[in-house]
């Protein structure tokens, strides 16, 4: 016999839609487990992007625990647009009515909310093998898992499933139920990660014959970047002199100078566009990237995990507090909105800002001409603008 525990919420995955899920219900006085199938460590030291918008700032600071993020973390006020050789700046402040985002990395959320679980007496049980859903269309669902040798199993009132593109959540709802909307890019980015103050103070987006280069950093000490690669690229390919040569190549322009240094990590990574519609099946919610993934390009993945989790909490509040399933039967629509923008907004700087293998001349000379619109056209910086710093929160 498992070793059972009773909750109200059972969270599967403790990335940040998990976390932020399952402080945002300890705020209201909803009881919850969290699941996850890595070690602590793994997660607070995996590197992945970094940007935050005004509205995920916001919910973090609102919860409790977001003084380092305030401390450490870089307001930013704009981006570079650069081709052709010449950086180009959208001004998010003047066109936003004073927004920004914050340059925070996800492991460093991800420390912070840990921290906060635990200082509430939060429960997150790391190192958890062969999770498990089971009766999804009940009142009582249930989580199964193993640690250390033993069984266990949580009896839930409700499951959200926040573990990942590659969880078990989203695999575990009935065929039939969930339509799956994807785009894969014939393309992945190669990102690393260097001892080297930032060559620029804001982000350099750059469009190149030889493909899209990313200039982002994390510390006044730590420069982050992108290159366009193949997306099997093979990192042993590529030596840390090389990856240098190809950065200068692709960023440069003229009195502007790339400062290299050590590389502390590098890897690849590819880039798809991924809907599961709809986000919620019987008493499981799917949130975050168990149910859409954005290519990189605009960082809006762990944005869109945030809001889910919001209308999600709201809603599970909702139901404790009057006993009504409204709010829970419209977050799916309600998150859909919300998703379908942010991957328009994805897919577009994604298609604008890379050269495609099967691409025309037409192709160029139109992604050439987008640039000089969206960098000449207050209307079109605009609505860069607006989406970069985060689509108003519901
Ligand atoms: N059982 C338990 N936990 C699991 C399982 C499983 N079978 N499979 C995956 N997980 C865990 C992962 O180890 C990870 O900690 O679920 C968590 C999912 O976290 P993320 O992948 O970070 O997803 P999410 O919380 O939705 O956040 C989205 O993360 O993927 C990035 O760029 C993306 O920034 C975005 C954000
Ligand atoms: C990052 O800093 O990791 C980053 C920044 C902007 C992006 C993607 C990633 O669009």
């Amino acid at each position: 016999m498992p070793i059972s525990q009773r909750t109200q919420v059972g969270i599967v995955g403790a990335g940040p839609a998990g976390l932020v899920l399952s402080h945002l219900l300890h705020l209201q006085g909803i009881d919850s487990v969290v699941i996850e199938n890595r070690s602590r460590e793994y997660s607070e030291q995996r590197v992945r992007a970094g940007v935050l918008e005004q509205g995920t700032v916001d919910l973090l600071t609102e919860m409790g625990g977001g003084e380092r993020m305030k401390k450490e973390g870089l307001v930013h006020y704009g981006i570079e647009l650069r081709f052709g050789g010449k950086g180009h700046r959208i001004d998010f402040q003047e066109l936003t009515g004073g927004k920004g985002i914050t340059i925070y990395a996800q492991h460093e959320v991800l420390k912070d909310l840990n921290n906060a679980r635990s200082a509430a007496g939060g429960q997150t049980i790391f190192e958890a093998e062969n999770v498990s859903v089971h009766n999804l269309n009940t009142s009582h669902p249930k989580i199964r898992y193993e640690k250390d040798g033993g069984a266990h199993e949580v009896i839930c009132d409700f499951i959200a499933g926040c573990d990942g593109f590659h969880g078990i959540c989203r695999p575990s709802i009935p065929p039939g139920v969930i339509v799956e909307y994807e785009r894969e890019y014939p393309f992945g980015w190669l990102g690393i990660l260097a001892q080297a103050p930032p060559s620029s103070e804001e982000l350099i987006y750059t469009y190149h014959d030889r493909g899209f280069a990313l200039l982002s950093m994390r510390s006044p000490q730590i420069s982050r970047l992108y290159l366009q690669c193949a997306p099997d690229e093979n990192i042993d390919d590529w030596s840390d002199e090389r990856i240098w040569q190809e950065l200068q190549i692709r960023l440069s322009s003229p009195g502007w100078a790339l400062t290299e240094g050590a590389i502390l990590q590098k890897g690849v990574t590819g880039m798809r566009s991924f809907v599961a519609e709809p986000m919620q099946y019987g008493r499981l919610f799917l949130a975050g990237d168990s149910a859409h993934i954005v290519p990189p390009t605009g960082a809006k993945g762990l944005n869109l995990a945030v809001a889910d989790v919001r209308v999600l909490a709201r809603a599970l509040a909702h139901f404790y507090s009057t006993g009504s399933q409204s709010l829970l039967d419209e977050y799916s629509a309600k998150c859909l909105r919300r998703v379908w923008k942010v991957q328009r907004f994805s897919w577009w700087m994604t298609s604008m800002l890379h050269r495609f293998p099967d691409e025309n001349p037409f192709d160029q000379r139109r992604q050439l001409a987008e640039l000089d619109y969206v960098t000449s056209s207050r209307a079109a910086a605009k609505s860069l603008a607006e989406n970069y710093v985060g689509l108003p929160l519901e």
